[in-house]
């Protein structure tokens, strides 16, 4: 995969992308990334990236010949996915994260301010996102999570034989309870059935509290999840 951040704020960038999983993938090669200043494509007098809005207002509007100039140096196809960041797009979650993890190619765009002028958005984007009903000041730290739970989806960037298909959100559900060594640790206790080598039994177990704890947590989930009759009957219960 190839990602181009298209923002004002570089070195915002290098901390995340020079550590840990992130870092692997590009040492594997499975990652290519890229941080390209549209400053830089500001050709006027004082490399002014923002101006006025039209119709007068408050605050000020990142102006589209940077942005259209700088996305015209990178090497995009038809297929390439152009993400602009801003409180006013799609929420982020993990089925959009599953599917920007299939494409080739993903440009971002970080404002900074208070808008994008709106040519932007119809000429140049292809997907708005948002990571959350809150203001950022600026589009990076979004991209820098879409990144990293992106990239971490790609084949082989966490490993051969790493499935998704547990993680919290990939089923609708969240994940069960995990332990680990030791078995007794100050008084608690691991529940039995972990131990007991019984595949169906620990199956049927993680399921339930998977069913449990999104009703505890996320009860909203669980309006979008297909409860089998036999989820219902594991929920009555739970809550009598
Ligand atoms: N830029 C500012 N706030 C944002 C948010 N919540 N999501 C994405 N981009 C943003």
């Amino acid at each position: 995969m190839r990602i181009d951040y298209l923002t004002l704020f570089p070195e915002m960038f290098e901390g995340v992308l020079n550590q840990s999983i992130l870092k692997r993938a590009r040492d594997k090669g499975l990652l290519k990334t890229q941080t390209v200043n549209f400053r830089d494509y500001a050709h006027n007098k004082h490399n002014q990236v923002d101006d006025y809005p039209f119709g007068g207002g408050q605050g000020m509007v990142l102006k589209p010949e940077p942005i259209f100039n700088a996305m015209r140096q990178l090497d995009t196809t038809p297929q390439t996915r152009v993400i602009l960041m801003t409180p006013q797009g799609q929420p982020f979650n993990q089925k959009r994260a599953e599917s920007l993890a299939r494409a080739e190619h993903l440009v971002f765009i970080c404002g900074h301010y208070e808008g994008y002028d709106e040519r932007i958005r119809e000429a140049l984007v292809t997907d708005e996102v948002s990571v959350g009903d809150y203001v950022l000041t600026g589009g990076e730290l979004p991209a820098m999570v879409m990144t990293d739970a992106i990239v971490r989806l790609i084949p082989d960037v966490l490993g051969n034989h790493v499935s998704h298909e547990d993680d919290s959100f990939s089923s609708g559900l969240l994940e069960y309870p995990q332990y680990t060594r030791p078995r007794a640790f100050e008084g608690l206790e691991v529940p039995e059935v972990l131990l007991s080598g019984n595949h169906a039994h620990i199956e049927q177990w993680r399921h339930e509290q998977s069913l449990y704890r999104t009703y505890l947590k996320r009860p909203d989930l669980l309006e979008n999840y297909p409860l089998t009759d036999e989820d219902k009957k594991i929920l009555e219960r739970y809550k009598r």
